[in-house]
């Protein structure tokens, strides 16, 4: 959604703010703006588009000051213009926020009752005026934000600076996350640690409804009730290093090939090696008795809850529904009190998925959230937390964090089948097996970023693109076109390979390549047949494949990318890869913002 900055420093903070929201565009780029109190004096400065422009604002229009608050904006209400930058402004009070006002209009009609007028279409703008109201009624500068807490619903994360106050900063959390950093003699907030990695690896994480007034001495916490409470601060392994693009042309680019290194790191950290094929995951992790498991995410976390419900299947003979978050809790769930429940979010703050985890947190027998960032919202509420270990994912389209998410899952899945008496030890060092030599086939998938570059330079000329899969290639068709679209802005659709005839088949024609995901498996020979009925059809078909496949396919094929051979459990974890290259060499051929594509951002935390 969007990223939030605060900082009281010892020394002019406009440049350091502008940093930390560099490390929090990945969430937002329609606008940015910073405020600060210079000289007692609030100034403000807001460029439309990305971050860039704010910069160079900042060139010729310097903001001074040590005290000061800054946003990079992914719109919600009102469009991506200047008046709808933050931070917003009301007499001596400037605030940024992250979330959506809910009861914002019925707000407005109040102010507007009064006389008060407008300048934005925001709902963030409300939040200033109320608290202009409320030091015009003689409250002090906390008594006023505590005063407009209380008359906002929805989903907040928020910072108030305030004019002649240069050593405050009033911040609240309410459904989106807000981390204050300590430094010597200074302080942060952000919307993230990543943020604020290079300033403070001490971090407190601020709870559901706590708010804070922060000076340079340090933070004073208060939970909803308004009572004092100590947060832990924590140190936090972030380097700095790990957030930069470390010489590749784009995050995305770097955390594609960081994949066979996060692979490892996965399960040498739940699959020991010294100790055979014993999965480390927690003792509570107990499927003996569960009678069915959910899992529910949103985008490419849902595509790897897909392919996982395979797993549960085929491996533990677990029923296994899988649901997009968005959908969940509206259809009335049946949940059983023997279910385990599991949520899947690479930032663990989609506001979506931990809105369905909270629809059934009671009702089932565990929740489980696999996430990237063990300290995030949904992580904190669930009842066990597998973390992925993939590390900050910046590019806004997920990759590492795809595969990471798989090997979490299929390690539970096989986990799952020990326990209930479905997988021998012999079958399990099978599995087990497999998933180590996994590394080694990314590295040697990343090797054909070649053969995909010169794919993609094809592909980018088309407007539409279809992917085909069978089983667990099905959900991996699905990632693939998700990932095409979300960053080439190429229409880009997936399908079962065995549902193209039931219609979409009448979408092929020579300007619709058909890309298909099929290694040499039991489903194959099908998924040829399908493959001829296109090529039938004059659709172009590039053949994902191993060389097995691509022999058996002839030579009709337009294009083929010609994979390793994998065992059934790794394939699908393993063509993520060309998927993701595909896409990447795509969006570079068009010339897209890969790493922040238009109108997207990396974590939703809005409904
Ligand atoms: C994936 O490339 C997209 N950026 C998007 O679908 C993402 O997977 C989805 O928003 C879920 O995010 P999460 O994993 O952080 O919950």
């Amino acid at each position: 959604m969007c990223g939030i900055v605060g900082i009281l420093g010892r020394h002019e903070v406009a440049p350091v703010i502008l940093e930390a929201l560099r490390r929090l565009e990945y969430r937002g780029y329609d606008s940015a703006g910073i405020a600060t109190v210079q000289d007692g004096r609030l100034e403000r400065r807001r460029a439309v588009g990305k971050l860039v422009n704010l910069s160079d604002l900042l060139v010729h229009e310097p903001l001074r000051g040590r005290a000061g608050i800054g946003h990079t904006r992914w719109a919600t209400h009102g469009a991506a213009t200047l008046e709808n930058a933050h931070p917003h402004r009301a007499g001596p009070v400037a605030v940024v926020h992250n979330g959506i006002i809910e009861n914002f209009a019925a707000l407005r009609e109040e102010l507007a009752a009064e006389g008060v007028g407008f300048t934005t279409q925001t709902d963030t703008e409300t939040i200033a005026l109320l608290v202009r109201r409320e030091l015009e009624k003689g409250a002090s500068p906390r008594d006023a934000a505590e005063a407009t807490l209380g008359q906002l619903e929805g989903a907040f994360a928020l910072a108030l600076l305030f004019e002649g106050e240069d050593d405050l900063l009033f911040v609240a959390r309410q459904g989106s996350p807000l981390a204050i950093g300590h430094g010597d003699g200074e302080m942060y907030v952000g919307s993230d640690a990543i943020a604020l990695a290079p300033l403070s690896d001490r971090i407190t994480y601020l709870e559901e409804g706590d708010r804070a007034v922060i000076t340079r001495a340090g933070a004073e916490i208060f939970d909803a009730e308004g009572r004092r409470v100590n947060r832990a601060v924590q140190r936090i392994e972030m380097d700095a290093a790990r957030v930069e693009k470390s010489g590749y042309r784009h995050f995305m680019a770097k955390e594609i090939a960081e994949q066979p290194r996060v692979m490892a790191g996965l399960l040498e950290h739940y699959l020991p090696a010294d100790e055979a094929a014993r999965i480390a995951l927690p003792e509570a992790l107990d499927f003996t008795d569960c009678d069915r498991v959910t899992l529910v995410a949103c985008g490419t976390a849902h595509y790897a809850c897909h392919v996982a419900k395979y797993w549960f299947g085929q491996l533990a003979g677990l029923p296994c529904e899988i649901d997009i978050a968005s959908e969940f809790r509206y259809r009335d769930p049946v949940t059983s009190p023997r279910e385990i429940a599991i949520f899947v979010s690479q930032s663990g703050e989609t506001a979506d998925t931990l809105a369905a985890l909270r629809h059934v947190k009671d009702r089932v027998k565990q929740v489980v959230a696999v996430v990237n960032v063990p300290t995030s919202s949904i992580a904190r509420e669930a009842d066990l937390v597998l973390p992925i270990h993939a590390g900050p994912e910046i590019g806004v389209a997920s990759t590492k964090a795809f595969t990471a998410q798989l090997g979490v899952l299929a390690l539970m899945a096989l986990r799952a089948g020990q326990q209930r008496g479905r997988l021998d030890q012999t079958a399990l060092a099978e599995h087990t097996t497999a998933l180590r030599a996994l590394p080694g086939l990314m590295n040697s998938a990343l090797g054909l970023n070649e053969t995909i570059a010169d794919l993609a330079e094809a592909l980018a000329g088309y407007r539409d693109v279809l992917f085909l899969g069978r089983g667990t290639m099905y959900p991996l068709a699905l990632e693939g076109a998700l990932k095409l679209k979300e960053i080439s802005y190429i229409h880009a659709e997936a399908y079962a390979a065995g549902e193209l005839k039931h219609g979409p088949i009448a979408l092929i024609d020579t300007q619709v390549p058909t890309i298909v995901m099929a290694p040499r498996d039991a489903l194959f020979a099908k998924t040829v047949s399908n493959m001829q009925e296109v090529m039938a059809r004059h659709g172009p078909v590039v053949l994902i494949s191993d060389a097995e496949g691509i022999a058996e396919a002839g030579s009709a094929v337009w294009k083929s990318v010609r994979m390793p051979e994998a065992p059934a459990l790794t394939a699908p974890i393993l063509y993520a890869l060309p998927a993701q290259m595909i896409a990447y060499h795509t969006a570079v051929a068009k010339g897209t913002d890969v790493d922040q594509p238009r109108n997207l951002a990396k974590s939703v935390t809005v409904e």
